[in-house]
């Protein structure tokens, strides 16, 4: 029979009750992680947020409650009354909170039962995804899974103080409103009102934070929801969290500063430690060159070197023809990699070539002497060459790309972040933050035959490129900057137009006619005609700083109610079709089902 909780208070949390109460009454509720029965004693782990606590049912103590006791079963939910005592000395169980105490207890309620679960609540249970995803609420009882969001509502936490303090304020932005271009495509949201009309929700609040500082706002922070429909990755959900801030009367370093005081405030606060500032920058030329991407993880070295001049004269075929071509020669140098099996240097190089490489020449630096398809066409001097400027010693191994620049980084950016793995070079107790500077204002798209805006076409040409905006877009550089951590993006910004005159030039640098950016954009010009302040900001994507926080291998892991690699929810089973209703309502109708 189930009861109800009337009478009874709680008055701990399970994982409060050690031996600083000892002696004392506790009322606890929560779900029944294990009943163990002894013929005798009965114990059951009772679970809540806060962890387990074992209790106690002794028939010569509370013939009635112990009998009751046999009643219940794994996730029934109890309230439970008894008294804290000492566990024997043998019964003590150091990994447990909670491990030196247990209660005895005189008073159970059954608050409700439950179905035997799809999976065991429990950590160590390795349960398929979809299951998982599909009894979420379940999932979320697991302790490792649980705790990733106090460790969320901590970071949110801390980022509202944080910014309150440094004088932002927190205002919300539309949810429905007009494409926003971030790169993605758009959810969209039909209006019933106005038939034919589309809402889309927003891949950013970026354009209205904007317009918030033309109203003289001077600090807005957000903790918001953007939206973007693309194709998903572990690192990617189409709905995902960002910490949005936007300034007035700054510049680069303004923002930059301001930002790792907030990081490293999470840091200390939440992880124990202290981050060196300033953090690291690097252009993002020099990203590119070496490390071979523009997010680079910074805690292993293989660099990777240009070997262009060095090997300029060289006979082998794989690097001059490179060379004539424009294209450019470089390389890793792996430590202690020599001890790589032959499988092992195989695979790198089919990997190489399934990124789009010819190949991947490599030389074994061992105390017989250099090994390696290449090694026949190097003159002593280049050898000597090599080995100094590759800083090269006996059991290291060279990777070498010869090719576009672009082909080039791109592939040894992916073989070096493969070494250290290989070498387990890669901590994950380590935390390498860098600042990423002077993006590219614009990049070409070749399929399209049109310039892009790299960031979004909001930002900032560098003052002194502004001249060369229509003739030579490739040229130009933005004030732009990205926040990386261990290989991975956490936040993007920029100081922005504030100038409806440039703003229109960018609009046509990158292909819109004057009267596409009207339509599209005609209000942001508009505004920046009315007085606009010169302001800037950037947005940090809070579930990935959460997912680096907690070392979780997915964003799947630190948001509460995921989207699977599919773009659906197992849980609702969204998205789902809807009535012929609805859509006569809205003016829809659908084309035929693919067969
Ligand atoms: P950006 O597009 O670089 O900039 O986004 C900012 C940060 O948001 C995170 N992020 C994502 N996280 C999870 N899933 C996604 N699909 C996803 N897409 C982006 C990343 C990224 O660094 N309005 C600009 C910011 C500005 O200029 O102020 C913007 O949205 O960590
Ligand atoms: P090949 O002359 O094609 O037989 O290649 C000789 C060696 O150079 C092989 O080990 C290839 O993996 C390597 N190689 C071929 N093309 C490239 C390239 N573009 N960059 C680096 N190594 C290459």
């Amino acid at each position: 029979m189930l009861e109800n909780m009337t009478g009874l208070q709680r008055s701990h949390y399970c994982g409060e009750v050690d031996e600083t109460i000892l002696g004392q009454e506790v009322v606890i509720m929560g779900w029944v992680q294990h009943r163990r029965d002894h013929g005798g004693l009965v114990f059951i782990d009772l679970r809540d947020r806060t962890g387990l606590l074992q209790t106690v049912f002794n028939p010569q103590e509370d013939e009635v409650t112990h009998q009751k006791s046999h009643e219940v079963r794994s996730e029934y939910v109890l309230a439970l009354r008894g008294t804290v005592r000492r566990r024997p000395e043998d019964m003590v169980n150091p990994n447990l909170k909670t491990g030196q105490v247990e209660v005895f207890i005189r008073e159970l309620r059954v608050l409700n039962t439950s179905q035997t679960p799809p999976f065991m609540i429990e950590d160590h249970h390795e349960v398929n995804e979809n299951v998982r995803l599909k009894y979420r609420y379940l999932d979320l009882r697991r302790p490792k899974v649980l705790n990733n969001f106090v460790l969320r509502h901590q970071v949110a936490r801390l980022t509202r103080n944080y910014f309150a303090d440094h004088g932002f304020l927190e205002i919300e932005t539309p949810v429905l409103t007009k494409s926003t271009p971030e790169g993605a495509r758009d959810y969209l949201v039909p209006s019933r009102i106005n038939q034919g009309q589309f809402f889309a929700l927003p891949q950013s609040p970026q354009i209205f934070k904007q317009l918030l500082m033309v109203s003289g706002l001077d600090r807005y922070c957000q903790i918001v929801k953007c939206f973007r429909d693309e194709d998903l990755r572990a690192d990617r959900q189409p709905e995902f969290t960002q910490v949005d801030l936007e300034m007035s009367f700054v510049d680069q370093d303004d923002i930059i500063d301001l930002l790792e005081g907030y990081i490293r405030l999470l840091f200390r606060e939440i992880m124990g430690r202290e981050m060196p500032r300033p953090f690291p920058r690097l252009t993002y030329d020099q990203s590119l060159l070496r490390y071979g991407n523009d997010r680079p993880d910074l805690r292993y070295g293989l660099e990777i070197i240009d070997l262009s001049e060095t090997l300029a004269h060289s006979e082998a075929k794989v690097f001059a023809e490179a060379l004539s071509r424009g294209g450019c020669i470089r390389a890793i140098c792996a430590p202690g990699a020599a001890v790589f099996s032959r499988k092992q240097l195989d695979d790198l190089v089919a990997f190489a070539q399934t990124l789009g490489a010819k190949g991947l020449a490599w030389i074994k630096i061992t105390s017989e002497g250099w090994q390696g398809p290449l090694v026949k066409f190097l003159t002593e001097d280049e050898k000597t060459a090599l080995a100094k400027v590759m800083n090269a010693k006996t059991g290291d191994v060279l990777f070498f790309g010869a090719d576009t620049v672009q082909m080039a980084a791109a592939v040894l950016g992916q073989i070096r972040s493969r070494v250290a793995q290989e070498l387990n070079l890669v901590r994950d107790d380590d935390f390498r933050l860098l600042w990423v500077t002077d993006f590219p204002m614009f990049e070409y798209d070749a399929e399209s035959k049109r310039w892009s805006a790299m960031h979004h076409p909001f930002t900032s040409p560098r003052d002194e490129d502004l001249s060369i905006l229509a003739s030579d877009p490739g040229q130009v550089r933005a004030k732009a900057y990205d926040l990386v951590l261990n290989g991975n993006e956490i936040g993007g910004g920029s100081i922005r137009i504030h100038r409806s005159d440039v703003q229109a030039q960018v609009f046509r640098a990158l292909g819109i006619s004057d009267q596409e950016a009207g339509e599209k954009f005609g209000f942001l010009l508009e505004a920046l005609t009315y007085g606009a302040p010169p302001h800037g900001g950037c947005a940090l994507g809070l579930d990935r700083l959460v997912m680096l926080l907690t070392g979780a291998s997915s964003l799947r892991e630190v948001i509460a109610f995921p989207k699977t690699q599919k773009a659906t929810c197992p849980l609702t089973e969204a998205p789902g079709p809807v009535d012929l209703r609805q859509l006569v309502e809205l003016g829809l109708r659908l084309s035929a089902p693919k067969a």
